[in-house]
């Protein structure tokens, strides 16, 4: 189990952004996959290909060769490979106890990955490499989003595609930080004392929770504009880029959903907790895709991006 960042390591995090980055997510990397109920099974492989889908299409499947940025645990990358989007994967995180992660992942489920602790912003690949680069949940992290865009398009070949998803956009992050709050302000007032005191989590995980929220602070660097965020793809000479956004009613319900999880221990919730959580999310994004013909797409959460690199 990884060592939670010491006051002292917080405190120098503060100064340098890319040892918070390493510091955080390598202390997230054992638990991470619980923490955001992550899984490799039909409801994460769906979810995965969903996301895809809705901004790149189904054109190109099976990618031969793919590389993730920022991949975490291979949450992505893995369950795009069981879905058949791509064939050979290849992870790469500036913390190298998410590649160990994403490693194991693969093992368990009989998958042979490539995997190198690298930054997005200088990858450590040649040239012309990859059909298709990918990355879920990450551009937020990274100082210089148009760099690492310039080093995606250099490692992609001729005619390959960039996929980015599961990214904030500005409104709807500020909408849901606000809910989230307002959660975990209730759920530890509620489970403080009377009926629900041992739902809490021990204190000592509350304390780490409230420490990692305040590096969190220091490792969310950015939130989107669509058309900002585009503009930004195509100013490295990618070409056909696109955006899609989602999860409107699904984020106000899905993040404090999660923060009730996060304050709670695990065994008061269980599969079915998790199974009823998924299915509302899916069944309010249904709703949230009727809504987009009237609603402004920078109200969604997630915004997701495609490009391709130029031929010749
Ligand atoms: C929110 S997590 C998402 C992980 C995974 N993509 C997922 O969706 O589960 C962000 C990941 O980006 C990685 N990261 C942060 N800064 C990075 C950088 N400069 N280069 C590469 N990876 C980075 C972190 O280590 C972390 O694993």
């Amino acid at each position: 189990m990884s060592q939670s960042p010491s006051p002292d390591q917080v405190e120098a995090a503060w100064s340098d952004n890319k040892l918070a980055q390493v510091l955080y997510h390598d202390w997230e990397a054992d638990t991470y996959d619980d923490k955001w109920s992550i899984s490799f099974d039909e409801r994460c492989i769906d979810y995965a290909r969903d996301r895809f889908t809705a901004v790149a299409g189904t054109d190109g499947w099976p990618y031969a060769r793919s590389l993730e940025i920022g991949a975490g645990t291979g949450f992505f990358t893995l369950n795009l490979m069981q879905a058949g989007v791509i064939v050979d994967g290849e992870v790469s995180d500036i913390s190298a106890g998410m590649v160990a992660a994403a490693q194991r992942n693969a093992e368990r489920l009989g998958f042979a990955i490539g995997g190198r602790v690298g930054d997005a912003e200088s990858l450590p690949y040649d040239d012309d490499s990859f059909d298709l680069v990918i990355g879920h949940a990450v551009i937020h992290h990274l100082p210089d989003v148009r760099q690492a865009f310039a080093e995606i398009r250099r490692v992609l070949k001729p005619g390959g595609r960039v996929v980015i998803c599961g990214e904030p956009t500005r409104l709807g992050d500020a909408i849901a930080r606000r809910l989230s709050r307002a959660t975990w302000a209730a759920t530890t007032k509620l489970t403080s004392r009377g009926p629900f005191r041992n739902w809490s989590r021990p204190k000592q995980e509350l304390d780490e929770s409230s420490r990692a929220a305040a590096l969190e602070a220091v490792v969310d660097l950015h939130t989107f504009d669509p058309d900002e965020l585009a503009e930004t793809v195509r100013s490295t000479g990618l070409i056909d880029v696109a955006t899609v956004t989602e999860e409107l009613t699904a984020a106000w319900v899905g993040w404090p959903i999660r923060t009730f999880e996060a304050a709670i221990r695990p065994e008061r919730l269980g599969w079915g907790w998790r199974m009823f959580a998924y299915r509302t999310w899916l069944g309010l994004s249904a709703v949230d895709r009727l809504l987009s013909r009237v609603v402004p797409d920078e109200l969604y959460y997630n915004v997701s991006v495609t490009g391709l690199k130029p031929r010749g």
